[in-house]
């Protein structure tokens, strides 16, 4: 389905964004390993984390949505999991896929992975390449990719390891792998990326030490063969959803729009961080804590914006927001600089490209060196006027829906269909707010 996204009056209300993707993709994780009841509340219900929940039935846990919209889990115990029967096939998730092949490396069985034609294209040897060093052998496509199967090891070796790209989802496959090994497992990163793997593993009754490291680094260290025991966990409003309609307010004159409930681990709020910068009229309201993550109500209201110098060393904690900031700067005044964006080039498609392509379709001034974005505005709206191929990324779509909201000239893009993997209900919620977003007629 095509879908065009055209000049917006001003959009108010509220927007209630679904939960984040990553915490939604570890309770079910971590439920499935706990013994007893886990229960999960505002799980996100995206295609994403509706793949890992059923992997993890597939390994053996019962997960199951009860009538009143709760997730409820009976975990098999750290070390229990189940051959599954079937390939697994992830979609478009690369988190589901990366943590649960740290999860099954260290137990005895073989597993066999897949995806979409996206995630069959993104680099794996990140994860099997630890894995390996603690014991599981792997069988791979060419370069290391999917469809892939993990020969999980019987004798797991627990490592020290030292991340060579800032990802959170390698350090969570390696301390996945280093629940079910004897010892302690560490893995030392430079530069701190989302902890929800720390945290929640805490929340289950898992030791998990942080030790900064004069760096700036950390160090996490996890003890094997914890014990785990089922909790109830709260999921918050997805951050990294959140950006869009928060963007949207800030672009489109007269707007003022409040996000109840989204989720503010400083490790996940650089985008927002930024978007002060700009000179954004937001503000977080209401600051609370929800089983064991800090959660705020964030309100932004239309706002002239200046361009930025974004430092490399914030990428980790905005790496998946950078989309929409180019649209942002697109609108600025000034020049905004990006930096540091190599991960970029990795995701759900090369978004660097993906939005350098856009960009350009746009009208907007930009250039690429080497791995960072440069972005020219003039404080005016941008033509806009293009269709934009989305190739299989969430955020490229709704990066670009939100451009045409404000720009001179409607943004169509060719494929709707990914933005059901991270933000189910996407285009009503932002017509909800006054977007004008529809379908394209054949
Ligand atoms: C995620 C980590 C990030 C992010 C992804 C979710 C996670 O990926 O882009 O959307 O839940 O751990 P990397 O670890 O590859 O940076």
């Amino acid at each position: 389905m095509q879908l065009i996204s055209i000049a917006a009056p001003p959009l108010t209300g509220q927007a209630r964004v679904p939960g984040d993707k990553s915490i939604s993709h570890r309770a079910l994780m971590f439920g499935a390993l706990a013994v007893g009841r886990s229960t999960v509340e505002g799980l996100l219900e995206g295609e994403d984390v509706l793949r890992t929940a059923e992997a993890m039935r597939r390994l053996g846990a019962e997960v199951v949505r009860r009538d009143d919209g709760i997730w409820q889990l009976y975990g098999r115990g750290v070390g229990g999991l189940a051959e599954p029967e079937d390939v697994l096939d992830m979609g478009n998730a690369g988190t589901g896929a990366r943590l649960l092949m740290g999860l099954v490396a260290t137990h005895p069985f073989t597993t066999v992975f897949t995806g979409d034609a996206s995630l069959r294209s993104r680099p794996m040897r990140r994860v099997s390449e630890p894995l390996g060093r603690m014991g599981a052998g792997f069988v791979s496509r060419s370069g290391g990719r999917l469809p892939l199967a993990v020969i999980g090891t019987a004798s797991p070796i627990p490592i020290s390891y030292e991340l060579p790209v800032p990802s959170a989802q390698v350090k969570s496959a390696v301390l996945l792998a280093g629940l079910n090994a004897p010892g302690a497992t560490t893995v030392v990163e430079s530069a701190p990326t989302r902890d929800h793997t720390e945290l929640m593993l805490r929340g289950f009754g898992a030791e998990v030490a942080v030790d900064a490291l004069p760096d700036g680094g950390r160090a996490v260290t996890i003890k094997g063969h914890p014990e785990l025991t089922g909790r109830a966990i709260k999921v918050p409003g997805d951050p990294s959803s959140a950006a869009f309609p928060v963007v949207a307010a800030l672009l489109v004159p007269h707007s003022r729009i409040t996000v109840p409930g989204v989720g503010t681990n400083p490790l996940r709020c650089g985008l927002f961080q930024t978007l002060k910068e700009m000179g954004a009229d937001l503000q977080w309201q209401n600051a609370r804590d929800e089983a064991g993550e800090p959660v705020a109500d964030l309100v932004a209201g239309h706002s002239a914006l200046k361009g930025v110098d974004v430092p490399p060393e914030r990428a980790p904690s905005m790496i998946d927001e950078y989309p929409v900031l180019a649209i942002a700067a697109a609108f600025a005044a000034g020049t905004t600089r990006m930096r540091g964006l190599a991960e970029l080039r990795v995701k759900e498609s090369d978004r660097l490209a993906a939005v350098a392509r856009g960009l350009q379709a746009c009208g907007v001034r930009f250039e690429v060196e080497g791995d960072d974005l440069i972005v020219h505005g003039d404080g005016r709206p941008p033509d806009g006027g293009a269709t934009i191929a989305v190739n299989l990324d969430h955020r490229i779509a709704m990066s670009f829906l939100v451009m045409g909201m404000a720009s001179r000239r409607p943004v169509q893009i060719d494929d709707a269909a990914a933005i059901g993997t991270s933000f189910p209900g996407f285009v009503s919620l932002m017509n909800g707010l006054g977007a004008r977003i529809s379908e394209v007629q054949p």
